[in-house]
């Protein structure tokens, strides 16, 4: 059993390059599926989902090799269409390859995914969504399935603006004959990513930026080249683990737009923030302030995804924070996990209130999912003493080798076998 071993309290400085988004590579993977060709993908970092997605394209028959940071998918061969449960389970976002393998393959078949560690997470928009469009979708017990009926574009109205489902139905739609039009579609700039590599592919997609998007249908995709956008959520997760030790460092490769919905959040906590084109600088005061309240929203709103990492930093701050998560019912696991280190948080249902405490000690800790594994780990970062940061595939998931990042800043990080497993 891996684990990282941290000591606490060195003052994170320096530079470094914020790698290829997760939540961007992805479903760009997934499109990769409906064209008939070969797509080179830059800017892929080596996380844990995007080995799963690449397995997962594999079985279905493409070709994937990488070379450095990049991905070069060759989908002329797919020849299945439904993907197995150990992959499912394995990453519960491999839903998003319903729209593109029914429309390529006329049905697909996934297994069902389940509840995962941050709540329910239901697919019926999805389903929904694939429904209107003239998929007939149904299950078996086991399996998600949707096969090509009567399809073509018509206007799906999201009740609210899922990542995914809005992913599933361009993905499902862009091949589709007819106009396709989401009202209330989700706006994150992985989306606008996605639009981008479908459209330099041949698509007609507009209206990235705007709540409602239109989908004209064509009849095939053709292969393409693209640089994945860089991960604002690793972008934070570092700005953070900078806020908490009092460091300063530089992000650099990040487009500083995409951070834009967190920066006033670490602006009260007191740090100075200078943007330049490419490229953000942030130095932290020696003590962090409180945050009046955060509350989580769908982008431009403050993302759910920064919710852990920004608490972990704001637990050591001077007074008292609120922050409300409305995404997600069950995201405040990490909360047990950051009170081991002394830390003052309390839960009142979808509200946690964090008390600033001066001083927090190590502590042997586990990664209850991806986004609060890295609180933990901030919260290591500052603890005086050498802390355990245990269950850490949670953590491969989303960030590539997360010590090698923090230790390039300065922080006393290891990965190591934890000697009592
Ligand atoms: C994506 C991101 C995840 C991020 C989340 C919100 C990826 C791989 N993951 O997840 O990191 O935290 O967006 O920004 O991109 N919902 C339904 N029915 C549905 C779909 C969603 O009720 O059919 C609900 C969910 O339970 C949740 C909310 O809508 O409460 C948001 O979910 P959604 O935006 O779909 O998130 P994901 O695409 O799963």
């Amino acid at each position: 059993m891996k684990c990282l071993k941290i000591n606490g309290g060195k003052k994170l400085s320096g530079n470094i390059s914020v790698h290829g988004a997760k939540n961007g590579v992805l479903p760009i993977l997934s499109a990769c599926v409906l064209i008939n060709g070969v797509s080179v993908i830059h800017n892929c970092p080596k996380l844990s989902d995007v080995d799963v997605t690449v397995d997962i394209l594999r079985y279905l028959g493409a070709k994937v090799e990488r070379e450095n940071d990049a991905l070069i998918v060759d989908t002329s061969q797919i020849g299945r269409c439904d993907v197995l449960e150990s992959y499912m389970k394995e990453l519960r976002s491999s839903i998003i390859f319903l729209g593109a393998l029914a429309s390529r393959s006329g049905r697909a078949c996934l297994y069902l995914p389940g509840g995962c560690e941050i709540g329910l997470r239901p697919i019926d928009l999805h389903l929904k969504g694939l429904k209107a469009l003239g998929y007939n979708v149904y299950t078996d017990g086991h399996n998600v399935c949707a096969e090509k009926k009567n399809v073509k574009g018509t206007e799906i109205v999201l009740p609210f603006p899922s990542v995914g489902a809005t992913e599933n139905i361009i993905l499902a739609s862009v091949l589709a004959p007819g106009r396709t039009t989401i009202v209330n579609a989700a706006r994150e700039p992985e989306i606008a990513d996605l639009v981008k590599f479908l459209n330099k592919a041949g698509a007609k997609i507009t209206g990235t930026s705007a709540p409602t998007i239109v989908i004209d249908g064509v009849k095939t995709l053709h292969g393409v080249e693209h640089t994945v956008i860089p991960d604002r959520i690793l972008a934070a997760t570092l700005m953070s683990a900078c806020a908490i030790t009092g460091g300063e460092i530089e992000l650099e490769n990040l487009c500083p737009e995409h951070i834009m919905p967190t920066l006033p959040a670490f602006e009260e906590m007191g740090c100075r923030i200078d943007i330049s084109k490419n490229s953000l600088r942030i130095k932290s005061p020696e003590r962090l302030k409180r945050v009046k309240k955060i509350e989580t929203m769908a982008y431009p709103g403050f993302p759910t995804d920064c919710q852990a990492p920004v608490m972990a930093a704001l637990s050591v701050a001077k007074g008292t924070s609120i922050i409300k998560e409305t995404i997600f019912e069950n995201r405040f696991k990490h909360i047990e996990q950051l009170n081991m280190f002394g830390t003052d948080i309390s839960i009142n249902d979808r509200i946690a209130v964090v008390n600033g405490v001066k001083n927090i000690h190590s502590a042997d800790v586990k990664c209850t999912d991806l986004r609060g594994g890295a609180a933990v780990i901030i919260a290591a970062l500052k603890a005086n003493g050498i802390s355990t940061v245990k269950d850490i595939h949670h953590i491969d998931r989303g960030y590539e080798c997360i010590e090698n990042q923090l230790a390039s800043l300065g922080a006393d990080i290891k990965r190591m076998y934890d000697e009592k497993k």
